[in-house]
């Protein structure tokens, strides 16, 4: 809505084209935007398959000149960019979803609604005809029923009463040709912020939270108490890198909040209060910058993730590792330090990637806090209904923050009694919000799908939590010394291994055309297979492996010949003969594997036609500097064989619906 300067219907759709592109990491398999006619008497929707590039060309085609170009006061416009969860991807089936063929409701949603059959069979009994295969569908019209049969209710109340009906994960926001100017949003599980725009700063902090009945669609704004500003723009998004580059001041939405906007006034609304509720939303600012989130000199955001790691793993230690005094500070969990040190056991939680880093550190966890630690697919974990106890310690490892097996898992342990630890790059995120305590990883927004930076920042953290918690052992200070020592030049070690980037490409040449690529390691470079295999098969869709070498013999040498390409990892650490043996097994099968090995390691290389040395360093860090020549390969492989490199197809890179 836009108090601020007059903008023409065409500047707001650029503004929802260039939200749209921010958040296309979120999903790409179809777009759309709805935005009012010129004459304000109806809305106009354009969507379209494919990137957020397709819709803007079309944008371009349909609203050039003429009537777009007057500028108005007043405008909503929402748009979506899709991540299919119901129906195929099709303009049929992309948002915006409309409640009637004259567009009187139009909705964007981000989630799933798991009870929309129901609701849907009981709009059929009363004559509403689907046109998509979408779940979200089923809300526009149940908005358009209760408009109908509720003549008093406000646009507010009739989100309200709509999301009361629904149930599962939703991010929404409503438009309507009956309420011009007026936007209603509202989420449950799905993550949604406000962002506000003023010319001057704002004078509160804080927008007060409304409960209870809201007033008949007649009765003033005024009585809602809201923030009233007579110049202001305000932007519904799922999340900050959409708005940043408008506004640095947000309130993240709760669950079941319903915000509203109508004559520049947006107030915030909950049906029921309960005891803890607080009486108002905070503004937060955001220190996020625009270059953040740009590619600069890269050709994708993948590429420049890697290349960020010097910078991002120091960024996850500024401020708390003190390198002159030897110790580690870690704000977000110190108080919790004794209690967690009680514990019956630590439990790593997470997803894809970030379940990886929860592999990486496990070794090291359980030497350094000697506690029995188990890492879990959160997925598998709830499946199981796996037992948890009060004096469980569950950590929540996700880049961000708002995946939803992850999560669910995180609910399923509070609702236990066991104390939450999130480890996020997501300030604001559900995580983190719902965790008691926890610590975040400060890599910088993530944009491309396949993470990277955030793995090995999430990697640093567990490794700064172990250290923390072994800080008043004596037996294990020379332990200590040795890791903290390894992370002080961790920096410039991964700027000597991104060095190797030409090889690595080189290396890609030869790989790329294969159908497979098996990757075997153990110890603390186990993670770095898994890692490593993920990254090749999300972003080449070649079909590749991270074996554990001891289990070579048990299965996986079946594979092994002259033409499967094998790459092992040999490193001067406790596993080093175990994994010579490895070695030889594979290359007396005629395999000719490639090696990541040390700098200087003439003996192991002997064994290889193609290798790669990596700097030493302490053995429970190896997986940093391991990792890298992985990212860089399936990144190179992936631009080898024309694919997407960060928007891999069927992927999202953040997955709110389990
Ligand atoms: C998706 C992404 C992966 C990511 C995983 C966990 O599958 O494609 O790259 O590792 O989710 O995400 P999280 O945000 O929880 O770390």
């Amino acid at each position: 809505l836009n108090y601020l300067t007059p903008k023409s219907r065409q500047e707001v759709l650029d503004l929802l084209v260039t939200g749209l592109k921010r958040l296309e990491y979120r999903g790409y398999d179809s777009t759309g935007v709805a935005i009012d006619s010129p004459d304000n008497k109806s809305i106009v929707m354009v969507k379209r398959t494919g990137k957020v590039k397709v819709l803007e060309d079309a944008i371009q085609e349909h609203f050039s000149g003429g009537d777009y170009s007057e500028p108005v006061l007043t405008h909503i416009g929402i748009a979506h960019t899709r991540w299919a969860t119901h129906g195929v991807p099709c303009e049929r089936n992309s948002h915006p979803h409309r409640s009637d063929e004259e567009n009187g409701f139009v909705v964007v949603h981000n989630g799933i609604i798991t009870n929309y059959n129901d609701v849907k069979t009981f709009l059929a009994k009363r004559g509403y005809e689907f046109e998509s295969d979408t779940d979200t569908e089923v809300f526009a019209k149940l908005v358009h029923h209760l408009w109908k049969t509720h003549p008093t209710y406000s646009f507010r109340e009739l989100v309200e009463q709509a999301i009361l009906q629904v149930e599962g994960a939703f991010a929404i926001a409503v438009k309507s040709k009956h309420f011009p100017g007026e936007c209603v949003a509202s989420r449950r599980s799905s993550p949604l912020l406000v962002g506000i725009k003023t010319k001057t700063r704002l004078a509160t902090d804080h927008i007060p939270i409304l409960y209870g009945k809201v007033l008949p669609r007649s009765e003033s704004t005024s009585e809602f108490m809201p923030l009233e500003e007579k110049e202001v723009e305000y932007f519904f998004a799922s999340d900050a890198s959409a708005v940043i580059e408008h506004t640095n001041r947000v309130i993240y939405l709760e669950d079941d909040d319903v915000a509203a906007v109508r004559n520049g006034t947006l107030s915030i609304h909950r049906l029921k209060k309960s005891l803890d509720d607080p009486h108002a939303r905070e503004i937060t600012t955001l220190k996020m910058e625009i270059q953040q989130i740009m590619k600069g000199n890269y050709d994708y955001f993948m590429q420049k993730e890697i290349f960020e790691q010097p910078d991002s793993v120091v960024n996850t230690m500024r401020g708390r590792v003190r390198f002159d005094e030897n110790s580690i500070v870690l704000g977000g969990i110190k108080d919790y330090i004794p209690e967690i040190k009680r514990c019956r056991r630590l439990m790593l939680i997470g997803c894809g990637t970030s379940y990886h880093s929860a592999v990486a550190t496990r070794q090291l966890l359980e030497e350094l806090t000697e506690l029995p630690v188990i890492v879990e697919l959160a997925s598998d974990f709830l499946d199981r209904n796996t037992p948890i106890f009060r004096d469980d310690v569950c950590f929540f490892i996700s880049q961000s923050g708002e995946t939803a097996d992850t999560l669910m898992a995180l609910r399923y342990c509070k609702q236990r009694g066991a104390l939450i630890m999130g480890i996020t790059n997501t300030v604001g995120s559900s995580i983190c919000r719902e965790s008691h305590c926890g610590v975040h990883i400060n890599a910088g927004p993530e944009i491309g799908v396949a993470s990277t930076k955030a793995y090995t920042s999430q990697f640093i953290s567990l490794v700064m939590f172990a250290l923390v918690m072994s800080e008043d052992r004596l037996s294990l200070q020379q332990r200590r010394l040795e890791i903290l020592q390894a992370l002080s030049t961790l920096a410039d070690q991964i700027r000597a291994v991104l060095k190797l980037d030409s090889k690595v490409q080189e290396l890609a040449k030869d790989l790329y055309q294969h159908k497979s690529l098996l990757i075997m390691g153990r110890g603390y470079n186990f993670a770095t297979c898994l890692e490593g295999a993920l990254k090749v098969k999300e972003l080449t869709y070649m079909h590749s492996e991270g074996i554990m070498a001891g289990e070579l013999k048990h299965g996986p040498l079946a594979l092994v010949d002259d033409s499967m390409p094998v790459l092992m990892i040999v490193l001067r650490d406790p596993v080093y003969v175990k994994c010579m043996n490895a070695l030889q097994q594979v290359t007396s099968r005629k395999g000719c594997p490639i090696i990541i090995c040390e700098e200087g390691d003439e003996e192991t290389k002997a064994f290889s036609s193609r290798h790669l040395e990596i700097p030493r360093t302490v053995d429970c860090l190896q997986g940093i500097l391991t990792v890298i020549p992985m990212q860089l390969l399936s990144y190179h492989i992936a631009v080898l064989r024309g694919c997407d490199v960060d928007c891999p197809r069927n992927l999202a890179k953040s997955v709110t619906v389990e």
